[in-house]
């Protein structure tokens, strides 16, 4: 992983998605697309791993609702720690919860310490998928699990084309990979991956009803947050991540893979 200025969304960006998708998620779907990703694998008293944690609401769902041991977060962004740092303590799980901001490459924890990575809509903003993958593996104890919802390329087509143009133009600088390449990367770095689920279809229409809460009862206050040129901006990148989930461009997903014995 590299710590690359370009990773990071600017404050605006943050609000904006965190009003759209609800506290503490910077994702589609909030708590009930963590419990469909981690339906899998056992959470109930385990140690689990969130990178790209985001403003903390996986965290929290995973030790209030899924009763995680402890979950331990990381984040390349401080300031979106700072409001995970919040969230954790509202929530009243900060004893459960350790949140650390990290510049990326080397997991800052000891071979075999955790029996779940989590991730989610964050692999998309990296370099190196497969140096990701090796240290997963590595801070993963035998038989754990990687588990995530990612978004993928699906095609280099044109609303693929118009998405990826766009998020540049916010500084945002993504990975996109194609399923494929995202299974061939976690199978040559230590994992053997399970089955996976398309969440395209339902990610479009989460999608569509964001965007018709954003153009009526979220409309006044992005226009506080954002003026008029933010909450413009902000309509053209959802409606081109629409466009490009229902045009064939772009595909979301869940996975989970298990670290292979050696
Ligand atoms: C789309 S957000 C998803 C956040 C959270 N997982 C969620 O679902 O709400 C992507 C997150 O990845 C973080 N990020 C980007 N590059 C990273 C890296 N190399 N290492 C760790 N976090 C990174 C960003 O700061 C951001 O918080």
């Amino acid at each position: 992983m590299t710590d690359a200025a370009a990773n990071r969304y600017d404050s605006q960006n943050i609000k904006m998605m965190e009003l759209v998708y609800g506290k503490g998620y910077l994702s589609a779907g909030g708590d009930e697309e963590v419990a469909r990703i981690v339906s899998a694998v056992t959470i109930e008293g385990n140690d689990v791993l969130d990178i790209g944690c985001g403003l903390g609401g996986a965290a929290v769902t995973l030790v209030r609702d899924h009763r995680a041991r402890h979950v331990h977060g990381l984040d390349i962004d401080s300031r979106v720690i700072e409001r995970a740092v919040e969230l954790v303590e509202a929530a009243g799980v900060a004893e459960q919860v350790t949140l650390t901001q990290f510049g990326g490459g080397v997991l800052p924890y000891a071979d075999d310490s955790f029996e779940v990575v989590y991730v989610t809509a964050t692999t998309c903003h990296l370099e190196d998928l497969a140096g990701f993958f090796r240290e997963s593996c590595r801070v993963l104890r035998a038989g754990g699990w990687i588990v995530g919802g990612e978004w993928f390329k699906a095609a280099d087509n044109a609303a693929f084309k118009r998405w990826d143009s766009l998020l540049r133009q916010q500084g945002l600088n993504f990975h996109f990979v194609s399923r494929q390449q995202f299974e061939t990367a976690l199978s040559s770095n230590g994992f053997e991956p399970g089955s996976a689920i398309d969440r395209t279809q339902a990610t479009s229409e989460l999608t569509h009803g964001y965007l018709r809460r954003v153009e009526t009862d979220l409309r006044e206050e992005l226009l506080t947050t954002l003026g008029a040129e933010g909450l413009d901006s902000f309509l053209a990148w959802t409606r081109s991540r629409y466009d490009a989930l229902a045009n064939g461009g772009m595909y979301y997903g869940h996975f989970r893979a298990r670290k292979l014995a050696i």
